[in-house]
């Protein structure tokens, strides 16, 4: 079943909303800021070929679309800062303070509220589409013991919480950075990300190849790579999938 509210196609249930938006970007005109949202979905997709599982009706389960026909193919990190700032943004207006576990993880304390899967077309050497899905859990109470650290909306405030307001919330703000994003306020958007960046300027463990190791996040380089200083001040940067956080 289909519905569409303005801006927003509601599905009761999809494999993933994320293969339903390429699907809408290939098969026929969308408008920029378009959001698939879904109660259920039977094959969400998670970073590093890992399952998005949620509950059926519980939490928000979106993808929007987005045209950044103006952002250079190798700055699109900058579309996974500006989703990331946009769930820290509505989460603060919600009084939940939260930060952003680089990439585009976004954590209360120490649990993971919301994952962040951005899949882009590049045209020449500019971006031409995007869509950013978002599974952030709302209402969800229980979860299952094989995922590492999940936390909901509901688990922190004790209250349910309206999906399609949220999509369309969020929407809002994430358009407003889109902007921000377009009109080339790339200071301001770096600021912001680091501004909200979990364990930035703090010594913490990381893990690469089974090797754990210290180190202090001190920046983020141009390509979105995490950017490690040892004790010794030496620097090193890494791809996403190179490294893990040791939480
Ligand atoms: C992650 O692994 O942290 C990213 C999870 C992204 C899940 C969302 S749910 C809506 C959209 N559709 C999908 O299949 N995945 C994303």
């Amino acid at each position: 079943m289909e519905k569409e509210f303005k801006n927003i196609i509601v599905l009761s249930e999809i494999d993933s909303t994320n293969n339903y938006a390429n699907h809408l970007i290939s098969d026929k005109s969308v408008d920029n800021g378009t959001v698939v949202l879904a109660h259920y979905q039977n094959k969400g997709r998670g970073q590093r070929q890992n399952h998005w599982h949620s509950l059926p009706g519980q939490n928000l389960l979106a993808s929007l679309i987005l045209f950044p026909k103006f952002l250079p193919a190798p700055l699109q990190f900058y579309l996974s800062k500006i989703v990331s700032i946009a769930m820290i943004k509505w989460l603060q207006n919600n009084n939940i303070k939260a930060t952003i576990k680089w990439p585009n993880d976004i954590y209360v304390e120490h649990k993971k509220i919301a994952g962040i899967l951005i899949e882009t077309s590049v045209m020449g050497s500019v971006l031409h589409s995007a869509v950013a899905g978002i599974g952030f859990n709302l209402n969800q109470q229980e979860f299952s013991d094989d995922l590492p650290n999940p936390v909901s909306v509901r688990q922190i405030k004790g209250i349910d919480t309206d999906i399609l307001k949220t999509a369309s919330e969020l929407r809002l703000i994430i358009m407003d950075l889109f902007l921000q994003l377009q009109l080339g306020e790339l200071v301001k958007i770096d600021s912001s990300y680091l501004k909200h960046l979990f364990r930035y300027k703090e010594w913490a463990l990381y893990k690469k190849n089974d090797q754990v190791f210290e180190g202090c996040i001190t920046g983020i380089g141009e390509f979105g790579h995490l950017q490690l200083t040892n004790r010794e001040g030496k620097t090193e940067s890494y791809a996403f999938k190179e490294i893990e956080f040791v939480l």
